[in-house]
């Protein structure tokens, strides 16, 4: 998976995704990450990007001109990329002297989706996380200022997406978060242990709480049930934590959740315990 980034911050990017997980993933070779400076397809002495808004009114706007070359300039990386290998395929194919029909192997001339970084855009879940790390290349577009050139977003963008709702100073930390998400759902970056199969969203209920040593921490006692060897049990304690989690923290979520009968019986007792 290649990420390619637009932004006036190259540095947040990079500086903010280059450790841990996703740091080792970038070693390895499993991701790639470019921060790719808007400020350098400025055509201003001064490198200026931005502008007054038409019509008056607070704030700058990201001006047109640079965001579109900035584009440009990382989709024809892109697509060289992309046919460099498919040069390399139809060169194999002949040394093969395969049968292979010459498109059976040519990688995908689909438009790379760009993704706008907005309080306007489509709120993230992890759904659509999902959906992204299928993705081969992955531009983000991170705005500044009052926004971007409505034209330049028109011709460019794919996918206007919002982390939530709340306002940002700018699409940097939003992008990191969603580079984040996305990552680790790209195969070998979670190590097998830590697999993304099974966890928190999967199945619309919220992760179950998590103990380790001491047994004891100031007086707080690990629950009794996972000391006691018995899968079973603990696996049905584990499953009413998530169910009890849920309801209170994401009561929005409770419906959605796919709960057997006694899982059933045991949110109605709860939640007539609770009242
Ligand atoms: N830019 C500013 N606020 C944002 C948000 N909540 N999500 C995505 N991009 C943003």
């Amino acid at each position: 998976m290649n990420f390619h980034v637009l932004t006036l911050f190259p540095d947040m990017i990079t500086g903010g995704l280059n450790t841990s997980i996703i740091g080792r993933a970038l070693e390895k070779g499993l991701l790639t990450l470019k921060a790719i400076d808007i400020r350098d397809f400025s055509e201003n002495k001064h490198r200026r990007v931005d502008d007054y808004p038409y019509g008056g009114g607070a704030g700058m706007v990201m001006a047109p001109g640079p965001v579109y070359r900035a584009y440009q300039h990382v989709k024809e990386l892109i697509d060289t990329r992309v046919d460099e290998m498919n040069q390399n395929l139809s060169l194999v194919n002949v040394d093969n002297n395969t049968e292979v029909k010459k498109d059976e192997n040519i990688v995908n001339f689909k438009k790379t989706r760009v993704i706008y970084l907005t309080p306007q855009g489509k709120v993230f879940n992890q759904t659509m996380a999902e959906e992204f790390s299928k993705e081969e290349d992955l531009i983000f577009l991170c705005g500044h200022y009052e926004g971007i050139d409505e034209r330049v977003l028109e011709m460019i963008v794919t996918d206007p997406v919002s982390i939530g709702d709340y306002v940002l100073t700018g699409g940097e930390l939003p992008a990191m978060v969603m580079i984040d998400a996305i990552s680790r759902l790209v195969p070998g970056v979670l190590n097998n242990d830590t697999s993304a199969e099974f966890e928190t969203f999967q199945d619309n209920l919220l992760e179950y709480p998590q103990y380790t040593r001491p047994e004891v921490f100031m007086e707080k006692s690990v629950p009794e049930v996972l000391l006691s060897g018995h899968h079973a049990n603990i696996d049905t304690w584990r499953r009413q934590q998530s169910i009890v989690r849920t309801v209170n923290n994401r009561p929005d979520m409770i419906d959605k959740a796919v709960l057997t009968k006694k899982e059933q019986k045991f949110l109605d007792e709860y939640l007539k315990s609770k009242e």
